[in-house]
């Protein structure tokens, strides 16, 4: 339906073409006294519908005008009455197929339903228009990141999902146990062959199920440590994949669940991570402004396009967490209030974020050098000895974006900084070798993917830019 709605004529140099359509009719109803249907269909190429027209010689008409119904069609495509808004129209020569809907048990009906309504129905909300749109625009999203690094000569790693590593360091990571064999004797006190002795939690106590294969393992809460592997030997690279937190967040910008896109660049300091996140960004922007204007039109947020043209146009701000600290500082003295208390040392939140993109700059402001304290280990310290060279880029309506760094590529000051904050080396002695051995300057950054679905469309949850949300308590599906 979009090779033929979307041409600039709306297809009506195809009058007189036969074809066949698959889709759901969005409305239907029967005229000329039960002689004829005629039914919007889509079949999510696009946002828009084909008119298809059906007489009662071919099809039961009763059966078909329920929304939701699927229908796969055969016929001519013909120019339609003068004066409609559609520029061609299908007219039916045979109906191959009917899934009918009893419209009384359908919970989708054809009014507009909210997003939050619509999470209640994961497994039919990729029928409406505003679901469907999101799923193509992230769809177009991944297609532009894959793009934008093969331009630049990056390659794609297939970083693992299972990993014994906590990236982060915060020990927000879900355990992978197996349910069948020795973890379910285990579980049931029965001595099992791999009566290991387990892992001690905060409490003392022996969580005997944390078992991957009798050792313990955990989904990945990002592949960058893996990814430094193959960039100390492969040049620029990056990864593509789902990342598992296990923070209870309630928030309208976590998932446990989310995809997380990962560059790492090699020779490369934190400047060069800047400009390659703007870049990153720019470039997903204007892509979508080409690409994606029809589906971004449905958004609610009618300034989305908008705000995307400036970001694909405007440098970013970029200024360090202590000018950053300052003007928090200056607002308060001003008047204004946060939740948060503002001090040289504190981890940004979120409605310090917000300020900063939304009031003090309106445009999205990279915050870089950030004290140490605050930040993951493999965060190159600075001269200063009290700040990292760190960068987030924060962006209006969602906060953080991506968060990136320089590495710290030093072995004496990495296996210090390891230490100072209480992490057991010999779980990173495989991440000390790539300094050990032909160490190399490198640099990379996160972003949330689901968090620039937020930013472009403007979508206020998280949890409707993604098919699937995963978050406390849900992981139906
Ligand atoms: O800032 P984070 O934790 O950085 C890292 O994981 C680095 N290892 C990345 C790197 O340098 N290769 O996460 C990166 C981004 C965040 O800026 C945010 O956009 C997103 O991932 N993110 C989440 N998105 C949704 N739900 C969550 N729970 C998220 N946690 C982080
Ligand atoms: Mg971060």
């Amino acid at each position: 339906i979009r090779s033929i709605l979307s041409r600039p004529d709306g297809g009506a140099a195809l009058a007189g073409q036969r074809i066949r359509v698959l889709g759901w009719v969005k409305t239907g109803r029967e005229q000329g006294k039960g002689k004829f249907a005629f039914l919007e269909v889509n079949d999510g190429s696009c946002p828009a519908n084909l008119q298809v027209i059906v007489d009662s010689g071919k099809a039961k008409l009763g059966s078909l005008v329920a929304t939701g119904t699927s229908v796969k069609v055969e016929g001519l495509l013909v120019a339609p009455p003068v004066g409609t808004k559609q520029r061609i129209e299908l007219l039916v020569e045979e109906v191959l197929h009917v899934g009918p809907v009893d419209l009384a048990q359908y919970p989708i009906p054809k009014t507009m339903l909210s997003l939050k309504f619509l999470r209640d129905f994961i497994h039919l909300r990729p029928r409406t228009n505003r679901i469907s749109a999101i799923i193509r625009i992230r769809d177009a999203l991944a297609f532009a990141t894959h793009s934008f690094f093969h331009e630049n000569e990056f390659r794609l790693i297939h970083t693992p999902i299972i990993t014994t590593s906590d990236c982060e360091g915060a020990g927000e990571m879900f355990q992978v146990t197996t349910m069948v064999g020795e973890a379910e004797k285990l579980q049931k006190g029965e001595v099992g062959v791999a009566a290991k002795p387990g892992i001690p939690q905060k409490d003392g106590k022996i969580d005997y199920a944390a078992d991957f294969f009798g050792r313990q393992a955990f989904l990945t809460v990002s592949g960058q440590l893996q990814l430094e592997t193959c960039a100390c030997a492969v040049c620029d690279v990056y990864t593509f994949g789902p990342s598992f937190r296990a923070e209870h967040s309630h928030t309208s910008r976590h998932l446990a669940e989310f995809w997380m896109v990962e560059p790492e660049i090699v020779d490369a300091d934190i400047q060069d991570a800047m400009n390659w996140a703007e870049a990153y960004v720019k470039y997903m922007s204007q892509w979508l402004i080409d690409k994606c204007h029809d589906d971004m039109e449905l958004m609610d947020d009618k300034g989305c396009i908008d705000r995307l043209r400036m970001v694909a146009s405007t440098p970013f701000e970029r200024i360090s967490y202590t000018e950053a600290v300052k003007i928090l500082e200056e607002a308060v003295k001003g008047g204004k209030k946060f939740d948060n208390k503002v001090e040289w040392g504190i981890d940004l939140a979120s409605e310090h974020e917000r300020f900063l993109t939304e009031n003090k700059f309106q445009k999205p402001v990279i915050v870089y050098n950030y004290p140490k304290g605050t930040k993951a280990f493999y965060m190159r310290l600075n001269d200063d000895s009290k700040t990292v060279a760190a960068m987030d880029v924060l962006v209006p309506k969602v906060g953080e974006l991506i968060g990136g760094s320089q590495r710290e590529e030093r072995y004496e000051v990495i296996k210090e900084r390891i230490m100072e904050m209480g992490l057991p080396l010999k779980p990173y002695e495989w991440y000390l070798d790539l300094r050990r051995f032909g160490t190399v300057k490198h640099s990379g950054f996160g972003l949330g993917f689901e968090r620039m679905l937020l930013f472009a469309t403007g979508i206020d949850n998280i949890r409707d830019v993604i098919p699937f949300p995963r978050f406390p308590g849900k992981a139906d599906l």
